[in-house]
């Protein structure tokens, strides 16, 4: 048996399932083994630091699987911004089919995209954002919730608000994200109208991400309490993993700090550290609340099959059981 959906018609995978990009983490091991595991895994494209190094990076994936897998470009407001147009040459002339694009208005890159052929999953944290994106053209939309890991965007709208809500608005495969972790979060989902999930904690939590084992040990001991939101007062709220430095963080800016009085503490190389050294208070790190359902650290391929397979029982048995004809209520 399987769950297909409009998700996996219209992106060709096997199951209803995605691990979206993320900074550091998606890498061609982790990204490969979701792609064998018959999910849809994104390469993170600003994790490699130049356009070549994304070329190589495709290339390394390709050499672990022959399964579609796809490239997430994060467009966000930046100082000294990357140089996006020359990242998306490189998803193009690699072959790729499918991106998903995140952090700001994806139209500016579309036409690009839908000329080569490449499928555009759009990920955004609000209905107005989604119905925007799927007037542009999008093919798919990954809509976010408050519960996510990284930016939940403003307007603190819990997943089971935010995904029904979509869901009468969107008429494209829609995926939710946002708090997923288990065969219980990819039922609910299908119920509130979505056509399948996308988990970022949950599968940096696996033997194949290339993160410090410290890091996945950090997250099967912490619980659903344990991140927190800076930059709120700054309108660029991320959720983070809550440790010394976050929490200085938020203190400060709750003061009435500003960007420049915690910009050393939010430093990506501090963050680098926490990824490659383990020491899980060297800087920020991201992770959202699925923590407090990440309770072991498993291969992608018994992960995959888990959530799939518990997925189908729970359809099949608990829920169909509790359907009976009326006479035989109690
Ligand atoms: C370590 C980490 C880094 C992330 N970096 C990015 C990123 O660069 N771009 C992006 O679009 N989303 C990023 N995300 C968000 C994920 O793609 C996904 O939307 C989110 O993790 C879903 O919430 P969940 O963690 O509750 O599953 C990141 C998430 C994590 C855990």
């Amino acid at each position: 048996m399987s769950i297909r959906t409009k998700f996996t018609e219209t992106f060709g995978v096997e199951h209803p399932i995605a691990q979206g990009g993320m900074q550091w983490v998606g890498r061609a091991e982790l990204v490969a083994a979701v792609a064998n595991a018959g999910a849809l895994g994104f390469i993170t494209a600003l994790t490699q630091p130049t356009p070549a190094d994304l070329a190589n990076e495709i290339a390394r994936t390709r050499d672990l699987t022959d399964k579609p897998f796809g490239v997430n470009l994060t467009i966000l407001p930046a100082i000294n911004p990357p140089p996006y147009d020359e990242y998306r040459q490189v998803i193009v002339d690699a072959g790729i089919k499918i991106v998903e694009t995140a952090g700001s208005n994806p139209a500016p890159h579309l036409p690009m995209f839908h000329d080569n052929g490449i499928k555009v999953l759009h990920k955004c944290t609000s209905v107005r954002h989604a119905v925007k994106a799927q007037s542009l053209g999008v093919d798919g939309i990954s809509i976010d919730g408050f519960e996510c890991a990284g930016h939940p965007g403003e307007d603190d709208i819990p997943g089971l608000v935010l995904i029904p809500a979509a869901a009468d608005k969107i008429e494209i495969p829609m995926i939710a994200s946002g708090g997923f972790a288990d065969a219980r979060g990819l039922v609910a989902a299908l119920a509130l109208g979505a056509d399948g999930i996308n988990m970022g904690s949950r599968f940096m939590c696996t033997v194949e991400s290339c993160i410090h084992q410290n890091v996945k040990e950090a997250i099967v001991a912490g619980d659903e309490r344990g991140t927190e939101l800076i930059f709120r007062s700054l309108h660029n709220t991320a959720r983070v993993a809550s440790n010394t430095v976050s929490r200085e963080v938020v203190e400060i800016l709750k003061q009435g700090g500003q960007f420049d009085d915690v910009k050393d503490l939010v430093a990506g190389v501090r963050g680098r550290r926490v990824f490659d050294e383990g020491d899980v208070d060297a800087g920020i790190w991201t992770v959202g609340t699925a923590m407090g359902l990440i309770n072991d650290i498993p291969t992608v391929s018994e992960l995959v099959s888990r959530i799939v397979g518990e997925a189908e029982d729970l359809i099949t048995g608990r829920l169909t059981g509790m359907v009976a004809p009326v006479a035989q209520r109690v």
